[in-house]
């Protein structure tokens, strides 16, 4: 993690400022901790990561689906790539969302960043600034670390959830989410959250599949969106973004033999 990043941090639960203890690392804060001094809770730096959760204190859908990510992070990548073959490839699926954020050199933050997959496309554009990326899984943060690294892109990551972003009001200059907030345990938490961190006058994107291709995820194993016998609301959750928000608007995105598979909500932040 860089150093200069510990500006924009402050504690998931209370959103005080966080002081650095114990670091180690050469240049970049790589092993150490945070603390809160307010509620008086730590918060590990294990290989540059910050640690905001412990995995066994997560409830409802993000301990599931934070398990099941863990798991599935291995082949991910590769999941991904196939599922948009129908959809034109993976390049144009993505970009079909990356395209609308106005990049502007200033700081994004993905939030469910995954093994990264979104990362190459960010990179290509001559207006990215700095990235940061937030999941829930572990494992999947371990593979995003591994591939920006080989690749010698500056990216920090945390662990930690979307619906209690540990980043301080206004950091962000684009905020966007891709994937996960169909199964998010607090979906209309997770937007206030991102729509909190991002700067005022910045754009917020959010895509997921549509709620027809959520309830085929029923039928893979491992999937269910069962949880104590209620069902996820997979509904583009464009009644969630507060009316406050300028230029709300929602598309259908990944086209494929006639019918649309996603979803892109966008709106920005009044500045
Ligand atoms: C389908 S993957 C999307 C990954 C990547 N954004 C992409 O575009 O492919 C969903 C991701 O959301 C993460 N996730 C699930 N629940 C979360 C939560 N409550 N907060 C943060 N991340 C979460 C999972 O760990 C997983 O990496």
């Amino acid at each position: 993690m860089k150093r200069s990043t510990l500006e924009l941090l402050c504690c998931p639960g209370c959103q005080a400022a966080l002081s650095l203890r114990d670091e180690r690392g050469n240049g970049t804060v790589d092993e150490g901790g945070l603390f809160c001094p307010h509620c008086e809770r730590s918060f590990l730096i294990r290989n540059g990561i910050v640690h905001f959760i412990c995995p066994q204190e997560l409830g409802g859908l993000n301990r599931r689906f934070g398990r099941f990510y863990d798991r599935l992070s291995h082949v991910y990548a590769l999941f991904t790539k196939m599922a948009f073959l129908p959809m034109g490839g993976e390049r144009k699926a993505r970009k079909e969302i990356l395209d609308r954020l106005d990049l502007n050199c200033g700081r994004i933050l993905e939030v469910s960043i995954g093994p990264g997959v979104n990362l190459p496309y960010l990179f290509e554009s001559p207006t990215v600034g700095e990235v940061y990326g937030l999941d829930i899984s572990a494992a999947q943060l371990a593979r995003c670390r591994s591939f920006v690294t080989k690749r010698g892109w500056s990216v920090d990551l945390f662990l930690g959830m979307a619906e209690a972003l540990p980043f301080k009001a206004g950091s962000f200059d684009s905020v966007f989410h891709i994937g996960g907030i169909n199964f998010f345990s607090g979906k209309k938490e997770a937007i206030d959250e991102m729509i909190r961190v991002a700067r005022p006058g910045s754009k917020i994107v959010i895509a997921d599949e549509t709620e027809r291709v959520a309830r085929l995820y029923d039928r893979i194993p491992g999937f269910s969106r069962s949880y104590h016998g209620k069902k996820a609301d997979t509904a583009v959750p464009v009644h969630l973004v507060p009316d406050t928000m300028e230029e709300t608007r929602v598309d259908d995105i990944w086209k494929a033999h006639g019918q649309y598979h996603g979803y892109c909500l966008e709106f920005r932040k009044p500045a």
